[in-house]
């Protein structure tokens, strides 16, 4: 998977509530000249009802769910930017926020007062109650009352703080997005996947197969290699992605390393098949995939920290680098006097970071080059707490001791 696949891969749903807000514009462009974002594939069912349910009047909890990579965020995405009611409805008053696993209640309000705030500073809080409080009155302000909030991104375990986020407005709608199902929500709209011939053209559209392709694969290959992604929007957009202008080789060697008994066997498919792209990658780009990992997750990561990163490392050869500059110069943030990138971000897809981390942790310990921890709470593990005693041997011993 080249630097560039990864960089098309980012999230837009921001973007669109720009857009919305703005009130202009309706095409929100991929990044490096990529293709041009497909409509909407093959989820018309749960699209319509999701329309259908974010017009009805009344306080109410959406749940949009669906695997990893199943399409959450661009079917988000379809509905509120395409829709011309939806979009009369709310006007700019659709806001979004992203939880994750581990959700910070006054970052995740933050946040939101950022984007509901019209300017104002955002205030101290007390506390996670304070916060919520604040972000309700300020709500109850609004002139116009109908209300989206999408909170994506939404872990088992979050269910509680998710309904305190239910404030008694006139017409207020929660969006949730998540991966797994909960059944205390009001509406349940579910993402399952493609079937095989809107799978077909968003692989062909992504592998940009048309009659100018120096290679054209034929009908046999391509449907074996649709199939093994197995209706999943995301590993679609991947592996097509990945054999984009390749030779024959690179097909069937994807498509031998699709069908292996492995994945087939596997539980975690989804990463398996993303993987199989890293595994054909050229090295520079494996390990500038695996940087992406170090990054938090769901978080803008400014363009300007990776150039300097890559090449202060010096792993990223000049060219690659200028066309990464390249890549991100079609930002829709850039402006034209903006040379030196300061104003553009990338997002890394969730799953991609999943899959950094988990080549990350392929290598033994003590030969990672990255080191990712998942830290919760205070617990730390004990190789860290000895790391941190060694540390303060060695600084007050004056480096006497050999810990
Ligand atoms: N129906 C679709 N048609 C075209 N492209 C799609 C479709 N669904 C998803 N995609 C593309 O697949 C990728 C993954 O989609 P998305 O980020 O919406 O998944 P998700 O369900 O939100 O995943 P996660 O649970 O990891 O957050 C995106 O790049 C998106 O543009
Ligand atoms: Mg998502």
């Amino acid at each position: 998977m080249s630097v560039i696949v990864l960089l098309e891969i980012e999230r837009g749903v921001r973007e669109v509530l720009t857009h919305v807000k703005e009130n202009h514009v309706n095409q929100i462009r991929g990044l490096c000249g990529a293709p041009e974002e497909p409509v909407c594939m093959g989820m018309d069912e749960p699209l319509n009802k999701l329309k259908i349910e974010l017009m009805k009047d009344g306080v109410s909890v959406l749940f949009l769910t669906g695997l990893g990579g199943s399409g959450k965020n661009h079917s988000c995405q379809e509905a509120l930017s395409t829709n011309p009611l939806i979009k009369d409805k709310f006007g700019g008053n659709i806001f979004f926020v992203t939880f994750s696993k581990t959700p910070n209640v006054s970052y995740i309000v933050q946040r939101l007062f950022e984007q509901c705030g019209h300017g104002l500073q955002v205030p101290d809080f007390q506390s996670n109650e304070d916060a919520i409080n604040q972000l309700g009155h300020l709500l109850s302000q609004f002139e116009r009352s109908k209300i989206l909030l999408v909170l994506d991104d939404v872990w088992p375990g979050s269910e509680n703080l998710v309904e305190k986020f239910k404030f008694q407005l006139p017409d207020y709608k929660i969006l949730v997005t998540s991966r797994v199902g909960f059944r205390r929500f009001d509406t349940l709209c579910q993402l399952g996947a493609l079937d095989h011939h809107s799978a077909w053209t968003l692989f062909r559209h992504f592998a940009q197969l048309n009659h100018n392709s120096s290679f054209m694969p034929d009908k046999n290959l391509v449907d074996v290699i649709v199939t093994a992604c197995k209706g999943l929007p995301l590993a679609l957009e991947v592996i097509s992605g990945t054999l984009r202008n390749q030779p024959f080789e690179t097909w069937q060697n994807m498509k031998e390393r699709l069908t292996c008994q492995s994945i087939l066997e596997s539980n975690r498919k989804d990463l398996l098949c993303l993987q199989q792209s890293f595994d054909i990658s050229e090295d520079i780009d494996k390990e500038c995939f695996m940087d992406m990992g170090l990054f938090p997750e769901d978080q803008r990561i400014p363009v300007t920290v990776l150039i300097d990163m890559w090449a202060a490392m010096a792993i990223v050869h000049d060219s690659i680098t200028r066309n990464l500059i390249d890549v991100i110069a079609t930002r829709k943030v850039a402006t034209g006097t903006d040379t030196y990138y300061n104003n553009h971000y990338v997002m890394q897809h969730d799953l991609l970071r999943d899959l950094a981390i988990h080549q990350s942790k392929g290598e033994p310990f003590e030969q990672r080059k990255r080191m990712i921890i998942d830290l919760n709470g205070d617990t730390r593990p004990d190789w860290w707490i000895g790391l941190i005693v060694a540390n303060w041997m060695r600084k007050h011993t004056n480096n006497k001791l050999d810990v």
